[in-house]
This record gives C-alpha cells, sequence and structure tokens, in this order.
C-alpha cells in the first residue's frame, strides 16, 4: 500500500487505473472524465494544513498544487478535482467556437516514459457552451480557485482578437485567466510569443477586461519550454508592461529527448511527463532570476511526486500543476505529494511554501 490511500481505496485505485490503461488512450480519458462527472471516483484522503496555504496573484489557494489545462477542457469536473484535494483547476483550452481538433488517434501513452504525446489540436465546446458551468462553480462556496484557459480557433482570421473574446466571455467567471500562446498543435500559435505580436494580445485582451469590468482579473501567459533564454527575456518584458500577473511554465514540448524508450515516441504533437521536468524546470528557474519578482510563476511540466513538486517551488513556482503524472498514478497522488510537500518544509526548516519559493533557481541554472 503506497501512502494517499486506505487499504481498500489502494487497491480500488490501482485496479480502476489498470483497467483504464487498457483502453484506447481517448477513450480511457472520456471514460474517467464521464465517472468524476458522476461522482464515481475514489474517496481521498484529505490533506488540509495551514502551512499548505498560499496567496498567489491576490488569491487564495488551500495548498499550490494544481490540475493542469487540458485534462478538463470542456469544464466538466472541476468540483470533483477540487474534491480530490487539488488547491486549484484550470479547465480549458477553450476557443471562442466549438472545434473538433485533429484526427484521431491524437493522445498516445508512452508507458516507459511515464510520458503522453497529445495533438489534441483544441478540441472544445466551445466558451459560449461552457459559461453557464462556470457561473454555478463560480458561486459555489467554498471551492477551490478555477483557473480558465483561453485560446484561438485554428481558422481564425484574427487570433489576437479570439483571446480579447475569450476574456470578455468567461474573465467575469473566472478567478484567473490563462493565455495559452504555445499549444504545439494548432499551427503558427506559438508566433504570438514574438514581442510585438503579444504586446498586441495583451492590449487587447486588457481593452477586454476593462469592458469586461474584469480589470483586476490576474492574466497569466502560458509559454513553451523550447525557447532560448533571450526568447524567454522579451517575453517577461513584454508580459510586465503589457500587465499580466504571471507566467506558467510550461506547455508540451515538441522535443524527443535521445533517452525515450517508448515505441510511440516518434509520433507528432506535444511531449508531457516525466521527460518535459529537466527542461521546463530549468526554464522555470531562468524565468524566476530574470523576472526579479515582477511576475508570479506556476509551474508545470513533469511532476510525478512530492520531490519534483518541490522542486519547482525551489525553481522559482508559486504554484505547481501536473496533468500526465495523474493519468499513471490516479488521485492517490494528491495527497502523497501534499504529504510529501509538508515533509520538505519541516526539512528546510521553512513555516510556509512562500518561504520556499525561488530557493533553489540558482542550483538550477548551474545544472
Ligand atoms: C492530453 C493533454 C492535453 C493538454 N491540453 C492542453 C490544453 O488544452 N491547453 C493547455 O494550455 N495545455 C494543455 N496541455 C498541457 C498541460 O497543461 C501541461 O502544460 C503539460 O502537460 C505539462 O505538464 P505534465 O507534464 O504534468 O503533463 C495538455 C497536456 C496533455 C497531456
Amino acid at each position: 500500500m503506497s501512502d494517499g490511500e486506505t487499504a481498500h481505496g489502494g487497491v480500488l485505485q490501482r485496479l480502476a487505473l489498470r483497467a483504464l490503461h487498457c483502453l484506447e488512450p481517448e477513450r480511457a480519458h472520456d471514460l474517467a472524465l464521464w465517472s468524476l462527472q458522476h461522482g464515481l471516483f475514489p474517496a481521498v484522503e484529505q490533506v488540509r494544513d495551514e502551512r499548505l496555504r498560499t496567496s498567489c496573484c491576490g488569491l487564495r489557494f488551500a495548498n499550490p498544487l494544481g490540475m493542469a489545462a487540458g485534462f478538463d477542457k470542456d469544464a466538466r469536473v472541476a468540483p470533483a478535482l477540487w474534491n480530490m484535494g487539488f488547491g486549484f483547476v484550470e479547465v480549458g483550452t477553450l476557443t471562442p467556437r466549438p472545434q473538433p481538433g485533429n484526427a484521431r488517434p491524437r493522445l498516445f501513452r508512452l508507458r516507459e516514459d511515464e510520458a503522453i504525446i497529445n495533438r489534441f489540436g483544441f478540441n472544445n465546446a466551445g466558451q459560449a457552451a461552457v459559461r453557464g458551468q462556470l457561473q454555478r462553480w463560480h458561486a459555489m462556496i467554498g471551492r477551490g480557485v478555477l483557473g480558465v484557459n483561453v485560446g484561438a480557433n485554428k481558422d481564425s482570421a484574427d487570433r489576437i482578437a479570439d483571446y480579447a473574446a475569450g476574456a470578455l466571455a468567461l474573465a467575469d467567471v473566472a478567478d484567473y485567466l490563462a493565455v495559452n500562446i504555445s499549444s504545439p498543435n494548432t499551427p503558427g500559435l506559438r508566433d504570438l510569443q514574438g514581442p510585438r505580436a503579444l504586446e498586441k494580445l495583451l492590449a487587447a485582451v486588457g481593452r477586454a477586461l476593462a469592458e469586461a469590468g474584469r480589470e483586476q482579473c490576474p492574466v497569466l501567459v502560458k509559454i513553451a519550454p523550447d525557447i532560448d533564454e533571450a526568447e524567454l527575456a522579451e517575453i517577461i518584458e513584454v508580459a510586465i508592461s503589457g500587465g499580466a500577473t504571471g507566467l506558467i511554465v510550461s506547455n508540451t514540448t515538441i522535443a524527443r529527448p535521445e533517452t525515450l524508450r517508448s515505441p510511440q515516441r516518434g509520433e507528432a504533437g506535444g511531449l508531457s511527463g516525466r521527460p518535459l521536468f529537466e527542461p521546463s524546470t530549468r526554464l522555470l528557474a531562468q524565468a524566476h532570476v530574470l523576472a526579479k519578482g515582477r511576475l508570479r510563476l506556476i509551474g508545470v511540466g513533469g511532476v510525478h511526486d512530492a520531490k519534483t513538486a518541490w522542486e519547482k517551488i525551489r525553481a522559482g513556482a508559486d504554484l505547481v500543476q501536473l496533468l500526465s503524472a495523474f493519468v499513471y498514478h490516479g488521485p492517490a497522488l494528491i495527497p502523497r505529494i501534499l504529504r510529501g510537500l509538508l515533509l520538505e518544509l519541516e526539512r528546510a526548516g521553512h513555516a510556509s511554501i512562500g518561504e520556499a519559493v525561488g530557493s533553489g533557481a540558482h542550483d538550477w541554472l548551474e545544472k
């Protein structure tokens, strides 16, 4: 029995995971979502502790661990994920109009590497379809923090206008807005990371927030790991001058490390999971050093245990997200990470997560 599981619940969880992994990956994902939506999820030990509480972007979090965008694209299961112990959930990516995404198969498990390749291409129900659901959640008492991730339609004539439309449509039902300009699965989308385009995009989002009466809504820019330090430095300066609150570091990578062993490693798309941990954490540490406290940072990429979550925080993350490891380890992972973070805090002699943020950034840069 591993930590985070009761004897009975642990066996059931492992059986359920094994059964899901016998299915074609996207069917398994759909079934997992359906089960969560219908309350069919295992009881998970709740880890609540004052020392895990944290504030970021003017929001209060019960703990710093969140579900990354892409698991709950159409905002179906955030309450189930909060109930499992996540401090926050980011839904989306949502585009103004619904779109089917790329042809199947488009989701691949790289089991030997504990990784995933996806080329979904923003399949989603569209912003209007989920607004009512988000409204209901927003009004819930005692809920966790809700992030809404927005993007552009593949066939859009004006992609920047799509981000503004997302802000206008959804900012009043979001605790924070994530601007996803780094999916590798919408051709050309990453060009929006260029300084001129990003400047325009943030200005357009700012105007939309003002129009929606939500100027104070935190905006976080989600970036790709496949950029160099000079590009990162430019993004940081433009993000700050454009009024962004922070960065989400990072999305999936188009790189294919030599170490990959899985036969699926040649599939096109974005790679996530364990092999993304090192490059995304190094980029995070660079962002921490370059931003000098002017931006809040969410660290995501390859987190799969307390140690890797703690390293994200040491590298500079105010908050941490994961997705791929949830697919491989299931809900028991959440209490395991939270309990492990408490141990790390004790070991380091810190009274709160905030005290540890960035404490190891220079170690990461020297690696
Ligand atoms: C199946 C899948 C779908 C994803 N969809 C999105 C998405 O719609 N929007 C987005 O910003 N990121 C998306 N991501 C990227 C994740 O949010 C995250 O940045 C990335 O997977 C790295 O975290 P991980 O290694 O913990 O999975 C997706 C990732 C996966 C595996």
